[in-house]
């Protein structure tokens, strides 16, 4: 039962309960219309603290298709928090009017430090800093289960900034939960995926290089990331390695015909636009996956996922 419950990092919900979050989302994928008034009368309010275009308009887009309404803001400055006014307090606040919130914030942890503060209002992270990032593992997961025909076995190459990439490290601690997947973790010494998400892994489990090409022919899943400059304190080291991969037509040469290639995006310049036409690139219908299995995640956590009367 999910209803009334907080989602701050993949592991609160168990594998049946992702199952059936993507259970409706396909249902939802297949009769949309069946969904479109389920929402009436709630409101969902969406407090963004750091930049994003797919999280909040497809969590916008979402509570709108499912006929709720929203409240938020996308620039903190024009709450009372640039009164200096807690983030406990603009929860409790924002609980007297909203019926689930969505947060954002650039400081790991926050989201579950504001879910402390709210009593009956349902909070899903939207992303806290280089932490976790459990909606974009939920629209991941709705990826993979439609253009790779489920999540168990397979080979899933995770490349670029795995040190900050927040959407990777819940992607990994989620897919590590199915059966006979075996990552390999690309990307530059700097960037290298941190110990404590490792120390949830199994050491034959995962291989680490640096080197896309050789492994590139081995992956029937290829989850590219950008180099999340944000989170860089040194400037010259991020223009030193933001460029370090670009997925172009010649390195898709020598993957299998089946393997996929996701991105959470935004993309910067990690896969070269020639690929976007490319039957392998799925990464713009995941955004779409994203607006789908949002819609089922606010259904789930209100108690309404029933079929309009
Ligand atoms: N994938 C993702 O989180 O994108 P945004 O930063 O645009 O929300």
């Amino acid at each position: 039962m999910l209803k009334g419950r907080h989602l701050i990092e993949p592991g609160d919900f168990e594998i049946d309960e992702i199952e059936s979050i993507m259970q409706l989302a396909d249902k939802i994928i297949a009769n949309p219309e069946d969904y479109s008034m389920v929402c009436k009368g709630k409101l969902l309010a969406s407090l963004f603290y750091e930049p994003s275009t797919r999280t909040r308009f497809s969590f916008e887009a979402a509570m709108l298709r499912l006929g709720g309404q929203l409240i938020g803001f996308d620039d903190p400055n024009t709450s009372s928090v640039s009164k200096g006014e807690s983030l406990g307090d603009t929860i409790k606040t924002i609980g007297c009017y909203a019926d689930i919130a969505v947060i954002r914030h650039p400081r790991e942890g926050t989201a579950k430090l504001v879910s402390q503060y709210a009593d009956e209002m349902p909070i899903i992270n939207a992303g806290d800093g280089g932490h976790e990032h459990p909606t974009q593992t939920l629209t991941d997961i709705l990826t993979i289960r439609n253009y790779k025909g489920g999540c168990n076995n397979h080979v899933v190459g995770v490349c670029g900034d795995l040190l900050f990439g927040r959407t990777i490290h819940s992607l990994v601690k989620t897919l590590n939960r199915y059966e006979n997947i075996r990552f390999v973790f690309i990307s530059p010494k700097e960037l290298k995926m941190p110990e404590h998400i490792l120390t949830y892994l199994s050491p034959d489990c995962y291989t680490e290089t640096n080197n896309l090409d050789e492994v590139i022919g081995d992956l029937d899943i290829l989850y590219m990331s950008r180099v999340q400059r944000e989170r860089f304190v040194n400037e010259e080291e991020y223009l030193r390695l933001k460029n370090y991969y670009i997925l172009d037509k010649k390195k898709m040469k020598k993957a299998k015909q089946d393997m996929i290639v996701m991105h959470p995006l935004p993309r910067v310049n990690e896969i070269a636009q020639e690929v976007d036409d490319d039957s392998r690139a799925v990464y713009f219908k995941q955004a779409k996956m994203g607006m789908y299995v949002r819609m089922a995640l606010i259904a789930k956590l209100l108690g309404v996922e029933d079929k309009n009367d």
